[in-house]
């Protein structure tokens, strides 16, 4: 039998030397959002070890494939939440295996250890992908004149709920 080359998730504090891979994939999956030296100064500074606010990026091998995001603030309709999981991006060559999957799984992780009750996100496409992996639609929203899906994830966490 043959195996693959292993899959693991680093974050970019562990390896700051993968921000500029990051922030290009960035930059081509969401070109409307800022420039491309705009994004390598945003995800250089989001190195944080530990704390809400980390980049993770999925290696095959030693092959970067895809990333994924833990955010303080990402939807600019809606500043009352936080925070966000946002930037899932996997590389198109390795589509299809259930990597968004676990890179989602490791932002969700991170926000369990900082004992984040609630995780947000916005998409305009993928809202099938985040519900199959547990996520609940929280309205629609409209984001740089796109209409988008607002989704919600609860963590266990426990936190007396706050009325708005
Ligand atoms: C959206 C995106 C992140 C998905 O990445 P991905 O790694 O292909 O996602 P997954 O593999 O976890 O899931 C994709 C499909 O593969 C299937 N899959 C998961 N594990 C699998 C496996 N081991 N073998 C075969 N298929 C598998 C899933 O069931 C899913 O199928 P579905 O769409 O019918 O539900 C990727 O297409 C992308 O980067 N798109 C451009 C950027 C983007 O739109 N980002 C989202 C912004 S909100």
């Amino acid at each position: 039998m043959t195996t693959g080359p292993a899959v693991r998730i680093v974050t970019l504090a562990e390896r700051p030397d993968l921000a500029t891979v990051v922030a290009a994939w960035q930059t081509l999956a969401f070109p409307d959002e800022e420039t491309a030296a705009a994004a390598l100064a945003r995800v250089s500074s989001q190195v944080a070890a530990v704390g809400p606010e980390q980049v993770f990026v999925l290696l095959v091998g030693k092959e970067p494939a895809g990333t994924a995001s833990l955010v303080h603030k990402d939807l600019p309709a809606r500043p009352d939440l936080t925070p966000w999981l946002a930037s899932v991006y996997v590389a198109p060559p390795h589509r299809g295996r259930g990597y968004a999957a676990s890179l989602v799984a490791a932002v969700e992780a991170a926000a369990r250890t900082a004992a984040i009750p609630t995780l947000w996100l916005f998409t305009a496409s993928e809202k099938r992908l985040y519900a199959r992996l547990g996520w609940i639609e929280a309205g629609r929203e409209v984001d740089a004149g796109v209409c988008v899906t607002l989704m919600r994830r609860d963590l266990g966490n426990a936190e007396p709920l706050r009325s708005a």
